[in-house]
């Protein structure tokens, strides 16, 4: 319990944690922040020490008013990740650097943004979380989305998988030694899931 909830503090403090799922499903750690309080520089650390795929995972109701549609309406990937259509917010310029991708995600979280605001396609994956997250399913999707409403921010985060230098996946080992090393929690979703199964009992 007390993992997970400075590992929420640390969030409300706009610095990135690490979320690894189990070890019998993608086996991968993804940094993980807030998208009300994206800064650049955190997303050019994702980019440049994380490596993967940037995306947004949001609530479906914050996906329903921006009316972001699913980007496959008969997705085959091996486990149902369900991300939108990718978008820019319309102030960028290449959409693509640290500084665009960072007004992007803002803009994303904003509670007034809408459909118009944004261009289609553009250089931000959003994926849209189950409504009873963790609960519902292990993705860290899911996992960010939750973090996001126990931190009480809008319902939108940003993440990325850590790839190796080598640019092989970084297994729990390496995601041990890189939180370490960094001073960065590092949380689990089965840990997660546990949270919240404590936390549905007791409210
Ligand atoms: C997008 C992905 C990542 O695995 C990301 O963590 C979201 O997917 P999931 O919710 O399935 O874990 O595929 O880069
Ligand atoms: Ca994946
Ligand atoms: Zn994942």
């Amino acid at each position: 319990i007390q993992k997970i909830e400075a590992a929420v503090e640390t969030l409300k403090q706009g610095k990135l944690i690490i979320v690894a799922d189990s070890l019998d499903r993608e086996a991968e750690g993804d940094m993980v922040g807030l998208a009300e309080y994206v800064t650049p520089e955190n997303v050019n650390t994702m980019v440049t020490k994380a490596r993967g795929l940037l995306c947004v995972p949001m609530s479906e109701t914050v996906a329903n008013r921006l009316k972001l549609k699913p980007m496959v309406t008969d997705a085959t990937d091996a486990y149902g990740t369900a991300f939108t259509v990718s978008t820019d917010v319309r102030t960028t310029t290449t959409g693509i650097s640290a500084f665009d991708r960072s007004d992007t995600i803002a803009a994303l979280a904003k509670s007034d943004s809408g459909f118009d605001d944004f261009y289609h396609p553009g250089h931000i994956f959003p994926l849209i979380a189950r409504e009873n997250g963790v609960l519902e399913r292990d993705g860290h999707t899911e996992a960010a989305v939750d973090l996001a409403k126990l931190a009480g921010v809008q319902p939108v985060a940003y993440i990325c998988e850590i790839l190796k230098k080598d640019g092989t996946m970084a297994r729990r080992k390496d995601l041990k030694a890189y939180a370490e090393g960094t001073q960065t929690p590092l949380i689990t979703i089965p840990e997660l899931q546990q949270y919240r199964q404590i936390k549905t009992i007791e409210t």
